[in-house]
């Protein structure tokens, strides 16, 4: 068991709220209360009585639930709606001149974008999107940093109804192809290049890359100009974002789609080789994006909030891109790096912009809290009302940190517990809910998670089990792309039973309080960041000189996991400098196929990996071995147990 595991669970504290955070906030103990018992009484009329309320319809609907084709969950069906209209036009009534965007770039450099200003770019660029071609149902990838235009790239798409999937720039190439080849993306949108930690990264020649190969259907590159840099443009084919721009309207009609066309697809990890496409609908994803951004982070007219979420992954979608807005609330977007100029960037930009509500992930609390509490305290750290954390368990050490230093004992800290899957989050504390450090308390109201045994019996005691969600809620995954089968099998493995298998184990104390322990799959949790083990192990054996590999995790102090990789070469193991010139060549190899995230941290050689004479790799003792511990368990039933002892030596 992870350190951090046995610490959340001797965790014991409880901390309650002042009464004074607790009268600020909209909703009352009470409140939350009487809609648990709404949702429980009626589940699809809970639902459909908020999406009514909380969404703009152009056509209302009249079918709450259809669960005609289960797991394939509709929702809100015969209503019809547009995204963008949702999360800018609402607004301009009473709110054009709010922000809604502040910027601040890797070198400090600030812009400001208010609903009216944010509502023109939008248009000109669908207006844009549509004369390139562009039409409602196409694939559109937006490669792209964390700059405003990510997010006007990703408003423009669902305005004229367009499917984007954002792959993350830390990506590859490798990477970016096979996703445009799965969505079968028309358009790409990028930039020259992007700016983190001082440096200039380029984005442009990985589109060059991917695209030389296959993706033949990719007739557009829209590139948008963020750095000096000049990137070759391919005759015919590339078009520089402002070119193709000029002329073009600040106005545009938003195109009403149904509630379940597909509003994008955002590829994700899983417990086999190649990467899945989440699908998700219009309205009813809306609709929780909406909803968690009122009730977890309480966003009021007077708040800038702040997600430090990429906008390749979802919480950049939920948290940046809609949620957000949909809510009309102002939110920042930073370009850069944690520790650039120093650790004390995140508080300087709260300090700078007015933060008051800020949401990032364990790790990085972790990272900044090796530089202690005097950079935070030199920043004015008096605005911040409200702390979030996603992505991983949060280390009781952690969340003390982050509530004394950070929240200074005065802000709730939102432990939000969700997926890629799940479109928004699931279980998680209102600001009035008392607090346990390590716990993401309790499912939000309409959300019916339960805790079920290896064969699909659900749990009572507070005993560990498989996390599952018992009923269909509107923000749930509609299908994997192009893949009903892999939908099915990998969400809905109980036959005949209506749970969606999360893929996380957890238990439930006697307060009805949730604690995550951790994937049950094959995915690692690298710094929140997903990623699957045969993803990278298939990266390392199309490696010239790589037979086999297995990967599996180790617990890493800042990361929450390390990447291990045990590899089986097909030349002799080699000596001395060779082997370090072997193992970088590797870690890059890694870096060219998936991306830098994905790197190995360790890389042990051996003639054979570890199996048994079925030929079953014994996973468990390469974990043992990972960590660095003594091998305790039976080894008897491996075919050869001289293998781990080479494989204890580290490379
Ligand atoms: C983990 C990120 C504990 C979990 C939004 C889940 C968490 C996976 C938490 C999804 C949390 C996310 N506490 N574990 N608050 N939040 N996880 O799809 O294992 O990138 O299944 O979505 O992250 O990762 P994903």
């Amino acid at each position: 068991m992870s350190k951090n595991i046995e610490s959340i669970l001797t965790e014991s504290r409880v901390f309650e709220l002042s009464d004074e955070i607790k009268s600020g906030f909209g909703l009352s103990v009470e409140d939350i209360d009487a809609m648990r018992k709404d949702a429980a009484e009626d589940h699809v009329g809970f639902w459909s009585k908020l999406a009514k309320e909380k969404l703009h319809w152009n056509k209302p609907f009249t079918v709450g639930l259809d669960d005609s084709n289960a797991p394939h969950y509709k929702w809100f069906t015969d209503g019809e709606l547009n995204v963008s209209y949702n999360c800018i036009d609402r607004h301009l009534e009473t709110k054009s001149d709010k922000l809604a965007i502040i910027f601040e770039g890797d070198r400090g450099d600030v812009e400001h974008y208010t609903y009216k200003e944010l509502h023109d770019n939008v248009c000109r660029f669908a207006n844009t999107l549509q004369a390139q071609g562009v039409e409602k149902g196409d694939r559109v990838i937006i490669y792209m940093p964390m700059i405003p235009q990510a997010v006007i790239a990703m408003q423009a798409c669902a305005r004229i109804g367009a499917i984007h999937s954002v792959v993350f720039g830390g990506f590859s190439a490798e990477a970016l192809r096979d996703r445009i080849e799965d969505a079968g993306a028309k358009l790409v949108i990028t930039t020259n290049g992007s700016r983190r930690g001082g440096k200039t990264i380029s984005l442009k020649h990985a589109v060059d890359d991917a695209l030389e190969k296959g993706c033949e259907q990719v007739k557009r590159v829209i590139v948008y100009r963020r750095t000096d840099d000049e990137v070759p443009m391919h005759e015919g084919r590339d078009i520089d974002w402002m070119e193709a721009e000029a002329g073009m309207s600040n106005y545009h009609d938003p195109v009403a789609v149904d509630a379940e066309h597909p509003l994008f697809l955002l590829y994700t990890s899983g417990s086999t080789g190649k990467p899945k496409g989440v699908q998700h609908s219009s309205g009813g994803y809306l609709l929780n994006a909406h909803l968690t951004n009122e009730w977890m982070f309480d966003l009021n007219d007077d708040d800038v909030f702040w997600c430090t979420a990429d906008v390749g992954w979802i919480t950049g979608h939920s948290y940046v891109a809609y949620g957000p807005l949909s809510v009309g609330a102002t939110m920042l977007m930073f370009e850069g790096v944690p520790t650039y100029p120093d650790a004390g960037r995140f508080w300087q930009v709260c300090q700078d912009h007015g933060v008051t509500v800020f949401y990032t992930a364990p790790t990085a609390i972790r990272a900044l809290m090796k530089f202690g509490a005097d950079l935070p305290n030199q920043y004015d750290l008096s605005k911040l009302r409200l702390l979030g954390t996603v992505g991983e368990p949060i280390n009781p050490e952690a969340w003390m940190w982050y509530h004394d230093v950070i929240g200074k004992q005065r802000c709730p800290i939102i432990d939000t517990w969700w997926q890629t899957e799940t479109g928004a989050h699931m279980i998680a504390p209102f600001p009035v809910t008392p607090l346990k450090p390590g716990s993401c308390t309790q499912p939000i109201p309409g959300i019916d998670a339960v805790i079920l045994d290896e064969e699909g019996n659900e749990l009572h005691g507070n005993e560990g089990g498989l996390l599952a969600i018992k009923k269909p809620w509107p923000s749930m995954i509609r299908n994997v792309w192009g893949d009903d089968e892999r939908y099915r099998s990998t969400y809905f493995p109980l036959a005949g039973k209506p749970y969606y298998v999360v893929g996380d184990s957890a238990h439930r104390d006697e307060d009805g309080y949730f604690w995550i322990l951790g994937r049950v799959d094959d995915v690692l949790n690298v710094s929140g960041h997903r990623l699957g083990t045969m993803e990278i192990e298939s990266a390392l054996v199309s490696h010239p000189q790589v037979a086999e590999a297995a990967v599996v995790g180790r617990p890493h102090d800042v990361k929450g996991e390390a990447v291990a990789a045990f590899v089986v070469l097909n030349v002799d193991i080699p000596e001395g400098d060779a082997r370090d010139k072997l193992v970088q060549e590797l870690r890059n190899w890694v870096a060219k196929e998936i991306g830098p995230i994905a790197k190995p941290d360790d890389i042990r050689f051996g003639t054979n990996l570890p199996k048994t004479r079925s030929g079953k790799i014994m996973r468990r003792l390469l974990r043992t071995i990972a960590k660095g511990e003594e091998i305790t368990q039976d080894t008897s039933t491996l075919e050869d147990p001289t293998i781990l002892d080479q494989f204890q030596q580290k490379a």
